[in-house]
């Protein structure tokens, strides 16, 4: 029996497009046909909610703390979304008082959330039959972040070329995913269009390569015109045809291929 794959969208710096390409990954698989979950784990600052309105109570910060089943929190959102497959999309909660509740979890509190979190992975792939867990998480080394990584079959990592977010994630690759001996790529973001002209970009695929020590999967421009589009937009159902739509369809089938060669090792 071979199963589906949950992949942990992670940056060593906040604003890389983390959430922006979870979710457009996660709705390119879904209108592909394939079962996708969506994962809100960035409990601190909680940002899917602008995307697929709640209109429950639980979230899935309530699964965490052991309030619900998972079940009762996870939302579907093929029907709204026209996608082939199922969108199920877990919330987190973003109220102020929910946050400040997250920011007081001790790590005994955190140690019982990654056995919640790997119980919802195992329902979701093995029983529910979904191909695809996105995790969004938060940036740095939260322990939600960590708990992310630690749950994962893959790590995808957003990493803008600022130099300080270049050398917090090659931290991050070394120590924290080499520890856990986890498979990661890299996914460049927000790299200005004027330095992936022509032959340039591979030149900067590779120095990413050597950099990272990892495959990088590509090197996304910052489009002016999505920083206006409304956070509610979800360019991959909406606006199939804009080129981040494109190279995304590329991320995802990277994302496939490896989720092949692991079910056949
Ligand atoms: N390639 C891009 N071109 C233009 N805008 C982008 C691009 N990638 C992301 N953005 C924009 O940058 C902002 C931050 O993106 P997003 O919220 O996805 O980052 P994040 O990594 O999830 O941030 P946080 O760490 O705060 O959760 C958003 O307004 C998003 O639309
Ligand atoms: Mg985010």
């Amino acid at each position: 029996m071979t199963y589906g794959m949950l992949v942990a969208v992670h940056s060593f710096k906040g604003g890389t497009g983390k959430t922006l390409i979870s979710t457009n990954l996660a709705a390119t698989l879904a209108s592909w046909g394939r079962n996708v979950c969506l994962v809100d784990l960035d409990l601190r600052a909680p940002s899917l909610d602008a995307v697929f309105p709640a209109d429950g109570k639980l979230w899935v910060n309530d699964y965490l703390d052991g309030r619900c089943e998972a079940m009762d929190m996870l939302k579907d959102f093929s029907k709204d979304k026209g996608t082939r497959g199922r969108l199920l999309v877990a919330l987190a909660n973003p109220s102020m008082q929910a946050i400040r509740e997250v920011v007081t979890k001790d790590s005994k509190w955190e140690m019982r959330a990654l056995h919640r979190l790997l119980s919802l992975k195992d329902l979701l792939l093995k029983k529910l039959g979904i191909d695809y867990i996105f995790v969004d998480t938060s940036p740095g080394l939260s322990y939600a972040s960590i708990n992310a990584v630690a749950a994962s079959d893959l790590v995808l990592v957003i990493s803008t070329w600022d130099s300080s977010d270049v050398a917090g994630a090659q931290g991050m690759v070394g120590e924290l995913y080499g520890l856990l001996e986890k498979r990661a790529m890299v996914l460049m973001n927000k790299i200005p269009e004027q330095l992936i002209i022509g032959d340039m970009k591979a030149r900067m695929v590779e120095q990413f390569r050597k950099a990272f020590k990892l495959p990088v999967i590509d090197l996304l421009p910052c489009y002016c015109d999505i920083l206006r589009a409304e956070r509610s937009t979800i360019l991959a159902l909406e606006r199939p045809d804009h080129p981040f739509v494109a190279a995304l369809a590329e991320v995802a089938k990277r994302i496939e291929e490896a989720g092949k060669v692991r079910r056949e090792t």
